[in-house]
């Protein structure tokens, strides 16, 4: 059964907790592939799909959307909002609505260094702006790789709470993410989780992998279905990806088994005992590292130049 969390707006719609995104392994460069492979997603039954003005597959999101025959009413579609200059903004929303072919459900700012230094109250109160006058009717406002002084400055003027919060999160950023994790819950903002993988995918070795092979081995699962359906249990949505058509069509069975008490806790208790970011360069400077339990592996950062693809 489709698992959908309430946003804090009032919005009618719920937000799907697996989303698929098309920002990485390549997909931002794969053109109608990227639309076909949306449509298989949506196919399937994972609703959500996670684009940005800056992955260049706003227009093949919606052609996804078009070809998979669904009411544009069943699908949640989030965007994320790239553009600097203030005059700019208005223009730059219009085109990610003609791409979609409408308005995104949710819109996040998709770093707090798209505003200028500074500016980042006056650039929320704009996207309120045209949420008010219609120009994104039915959307929901966010943000992304925010840190704690930038959501104080965002609820500082808000009339509009942010909806969601996108960041990379899984459990070996659980110990790091904490002041924000507790902010979103104050302020009532979804966490959604890019890079939730990692921990199986880009973490060479580390404590999660044989407890994560245990769990999957029980559930009759491979450890990626675990670690998605942690996320989702935890009351994060999941926005994961993949080019592989068997992958995507096993996407929806995350929302079918369901992990125990003590399994969430044996993976959260592994997790807070490692620090490892992999996406280091919208949060890596100024947000400190944590304190770790003794013991605990302080992970080193891979840098930005090292990775193969964003
Ligand atoms: N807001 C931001 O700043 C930001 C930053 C980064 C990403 N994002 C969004 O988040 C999305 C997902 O990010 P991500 O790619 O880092 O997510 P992820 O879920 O950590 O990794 C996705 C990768 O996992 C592989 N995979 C999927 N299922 C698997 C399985 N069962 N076993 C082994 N490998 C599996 C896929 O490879 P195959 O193709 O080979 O299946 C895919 O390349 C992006 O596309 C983008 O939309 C947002």
């Amino acid at each position: 059964m489709v698992i959908a969390f309430q946003l804090n707006d009032g919005s009618k719609k719920k937000i799907p907790a697996i989303a698929w995104g098309n920002g990485t392994g390549g997909l931002s460069k794969m053109g109608q592939q990227t639309a076909d492979l949306g449509r298989t997603v949506l196919e399937s039954g994972i609703l959500h799909l996670d684009t940005a003005q800056g992955y260049g597959t706003e227009a093949e999101t919606g052609q996804a959307v078009e070809r998979s025959g669904l009411s544009r009413d069943d699908v949640f579609i989030t965007s994320k909002y790239v553009k600097t200059k203030p005059e700019d903004i208005k223009r730059s929303v219009q085109t990610t609505i003609d791409k979609l072919g409408g308005p995104p459900d949710l819109l996040l700012i998709h770093t707090p260094y798209v505003p200028e230094k500074g500016k980042i109250g006056q650039f929320w109160q704009v996207l309120e702006g045209l949420v008010q006058d219609g120009t994104l009717k039915g959307t929901s406002l966010g943000i992304s790789n925010f840190q704690p002084e930038h959501i104080e400055e965002v609820m500082s003027v808000a009339k509009i709470k942010p909806a969601a919060h996108q960041l990379e999160f899984h459990p070996y950023l659980l110990a790091q993410l904490q002041p924000i994790l507790d902010l979103n819950k104050q302020h009532g903002i979804i966490t959604e989780a890019y890079g939730p993988l990692t921990p199986v995918l880009r973490h060479k070795g580390g404590p999660l992998k044989p407890i994560l092979e245990k769990i999957a081995k029980k559930h009759n699962v491979d450890s990626a279905a675990v670690l998605l359906r942690w996320t989702i249990q935890f009351g994060v949505v999941a926005v994961t990806s993949s080019k592989n058509e068997d992958r995507i069509k096993g996407f929806k069975d995350v929302y079918d088994f369901e992990l125990s008490e003590e399994e969430m806790k044996e993976i959260e208790t592994a997790g807070r005992s490692v620090h490892y970011r992999y996406y280091d360069e919208h949060m890596g400077d100024g947000f400190p590292t944590p304190e770790l339990p003794d013991g605990g592996e302080n992970g080193k950062r891979v840098p930005t130049h090292l990775k193969k693809d964003e």
